[in-house]
């Protein structure tokens, strides 16, 4: 004869069984609503760390294989560029932790623009090199002047394998 207690565990497992049943055959519940549209598309607006990424960083280097190859009309281009770039950053971000950038960019970046220009169109590689140099040192400078002293800035060594795809070297 069963006991009580036994009785009552099993008629607990038959109930929780039918449950169980149950809920595995309800139909899955249909979506209240239809989704939310998505947001609607918002104009882009990059960080000054996308901006160095997307326009500097790759003309200064580009700057550097034009340069050292000697290949002056394609330096002046990237020079130009590169110019061109430090004062698009400035309308788009003119103030960076409280620092005016176009005042910093007058101060570490456009100088030595101005002597790679100049060595550009004396076609004078020594004073490139020196230029370039300085130039590079300055990028470094400004880092370190808007607390981001571990961003170091280098001349590229050795012949270029970054842009296999471009020919950096003079037209015949
Ligand atoms: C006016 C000051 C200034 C000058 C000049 C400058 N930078 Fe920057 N750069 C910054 C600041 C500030 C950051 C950090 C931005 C951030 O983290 O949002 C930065 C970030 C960078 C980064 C890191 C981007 C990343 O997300 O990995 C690179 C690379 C870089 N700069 C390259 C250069 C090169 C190359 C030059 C020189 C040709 C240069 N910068 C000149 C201010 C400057």
């Amino acid at each position: 004869m069963m006991k009580k207690h036994t009785l009552i565990l099993l008629a607990a497992i038959a109930l929780a069984g039918s449950w169980a049943t149950v809920a595995l055959t309800q139909p899955a519940t249909p979506p209240a609503e239809a989704p939310e549209p998505p947001p609607p598309p918002q104009p882009f607006s990059p960080g000054l760390d996308d901006l160095m990424t997307m326009l500097v960083q790759i003309r200064h280097t580009k700057l550097y294989y034009a340069g050292s190859a000697k290949n002056w009309e394609l330096a002046a281009s990237e020079a130009r560029e590169l110019r061109n770039s430090f004062d698009r950053i400035t309308k788009t971000i003119p103030l960076y932790l409280g620092n005016d950038v176009a005042q910093s960019m007058g101060v570490f970046g456009t100088p030595h623009l101005d002597k790679i220009d100049k060595a550009v169109a004396d076609a004078d590689p020594v004073a490139f090199t020196k230029a370039y140099k300085d130039l590079t040192e300055g990028c470094t400078q400004c880092h370190a002047y808007m607390e981001h002293p571990f961003l170091v800035m280098k001349v590229p060594a050795g012949p270029n394998t970054i842009f296999p795809d471009q020919v950096f070297t003079p037209l015949p």
